[in-house]
This record gives structure tokens, sequence and C-alpha cells, in this order.
């Protein structure tokens, strides 16, 4: 049941129980395929599994961005440059947002981190970095030069990952301390304070 808890603001269910599992589930296992290729043993077989059920997350998440609840279909938060711009400018504003679910800045990043990660599970099936231990399931199927191609996209990609979460986390950082928004809670309950009238920002 929705909660009015000023005039403008109420509390609604904003990420449905699937977003959020997706969501958690997908920190762990990109955390873990990130860790273990980079700090894990030689033979990476455990690294392909964490790989394996990040493409599942992905092909979920996918299905979910054109099937789901209203808040995480990819339309929906699709915004054009001038609604993005107007949001931009009122970034600055040490006033909540109570966005109705991602906000034009969130929106940009998690097309962001999704298209990263497409490109980063994409290119390790087809990795082969001629160690002759960790080669990508689908190598065999492509060129010698296409398997150099996705090691290197492999192993660009990762750090552009790294930058896009830590981007992530910042930026939840600053809504809570600066702007005063908690927008972690609602990703663990699915209940968000939300403001509906255009005056937001
Ligand atoms: C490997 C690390 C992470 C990845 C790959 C990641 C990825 C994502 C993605 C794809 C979304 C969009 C959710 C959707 O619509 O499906 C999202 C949203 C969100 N993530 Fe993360 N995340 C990571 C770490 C974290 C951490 C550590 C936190 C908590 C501090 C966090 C908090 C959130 C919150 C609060 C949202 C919703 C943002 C909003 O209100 O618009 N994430 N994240
Ligand atoms: C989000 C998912 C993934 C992340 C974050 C990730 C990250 C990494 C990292 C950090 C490395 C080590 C690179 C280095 O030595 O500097 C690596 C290597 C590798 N990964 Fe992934 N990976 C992911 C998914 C996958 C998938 C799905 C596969 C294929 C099943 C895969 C196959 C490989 C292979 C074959 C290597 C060896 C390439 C080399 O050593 O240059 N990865 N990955």
């Amino acid at each position: 049941m929705n909660k009015q808890i000023t005039e403008d603001v109420s509390q609604e269910k904003i990420w449905d129980i699937g977003t959020r599992l997706f969501h958690w589930a997908l920190v762990i296992c990109v955390a873990a395929a990130w860790g273990l290729g980079k700090f894990g043993p030689n033979i990476m077989t455990l690294h392909f599994y964490f790989g394996y059920a990040v493409i599942a997350l992905l092909v979920f998440r996918v299905i979910w961005g054109l099937v789901g609840p209203a808040p995480v279909r990819f339309a929906s938060f699709l915004y054009g440059p001038r609604t993005t711009l107007r949001y931009l400018r009122t970034l600055g504003t040490p006033k909540p947002s109570y966005w109705p679910g991602h906000n034009p800045m969130g929106a940009l990043s998690v097309f962001a981190i999704l298209a990263a990660l497409i490109a980063q599970v994409g290119t390790g099936l087809f990795s082969d970095p001629d160690d002759f231990i960790n080669v990508g399931p689908l190598a065999g199927y492509v060129s010698s030069e296409a398997n150099r191609t996705a090691t290197f996209i492999h192993n660009r990609m990762l750090w552009v990952i790294l930058a896009l979460v830590v981007l992530h986390i910042a930026a939840i950082a600053y809504y809570k301390r600066f702007k005063g928004e908690n927008l972690v809670t609602p990703m663990i309950t699915g209940w968000k304070p939300v403001r509906r009238d255009e005056s937001r920002d």
C-alpha cells in the first residue's frame, strides 16, 4: 500500500523482487568474475562460472527491460537530452530527487553498465590468450585474429567496468551525503519515496 509521507511525496513499491535479486546477484557475480580474473588461480574455471552467471543475469535483465514492471522497462527510463540536461542542472541542489525510478543521470549509468557488461561477457566467450588453458568456449569458432581482438577488448573493458562501478557507488554516496536521499534501502526493500509532480529535482 502506498503511504503519503508529505503532501507531494509518497512511499511506493518501485523495484520489484526480480530486479532487486538481479542487482545484488549481479554485484556478487561481477565482483567475483573481476577478482578471480585479476587475482584468482591461473586456471580460470571459476571465473568462467561467474561469467556464465553474469550472462544469465544479463539475459534476464534484457527480457525484464522489455516486458517487466514499468519502472524497470528500458522505454520508461530512456530520457531525451532536454530532460537529462534539465536534471543535470539540479544535481547541485542539496535536495532529494525522489524520482519514481532511475533518474535521467542514473538511467545513463544503468545503460552504460549493462552495455559494458554485455561487451565483457561477449568478448570473454571468444577470448584466447594463447596460454592453452583459459580459452573462451566459443573461441574455436572464429579466426585467431578475432580471438586476439576479443582478448584485447576483454582486458581493456575490465577497467571501464571498474570505473563505471566506482562512479556508480560514488554517485549513490553523493545522493546520500549531499542530497540527503538514500537510494540503497529502496534497492533492498523495493519501497522508495517518490514525488510525481513536475517540481521534483
Ligand atoms: C559490481 C558492482 C555493481 C554493479 C555491476 C551494479 C549495477 C547496477 C545496475 C545494472 C543497476 C540498474 C538496476 C536495474 O534497473 O536493473 C544498478 C542500480 C543500483 N545500484 Fe548498483 N551495481 C553495483 C554495485 C552497487 C553497490 C555496491 C551498491 C550499494 C552501495 C549499489 C546500489 C545501487 C542502487 C541504489 C541502484 C538504484 C539506483 C537508482 O535509484 O536509480 N550498486 N546497479
Ligand atoms: C562481467 C563478467 C566478466 C568480468 C568482469 C571478467 C573479467 C576478467 C578479468 C579481470 C580477466 C583477467 C585479465 C588479465 O589477466 O588482466 C579476465 C580474463 C579472461 N576472461 Fe573474463 N570476465 C568476465 C566474463 C567472462 C566470460 C563470460 C568469459 C567466457 C566464458 C570470460 C573469459 C575470460 C578468459 C578466456 C580470460 C583470459 C584472457 C586473458 O588472460 O587475457 N570472462 N576476465
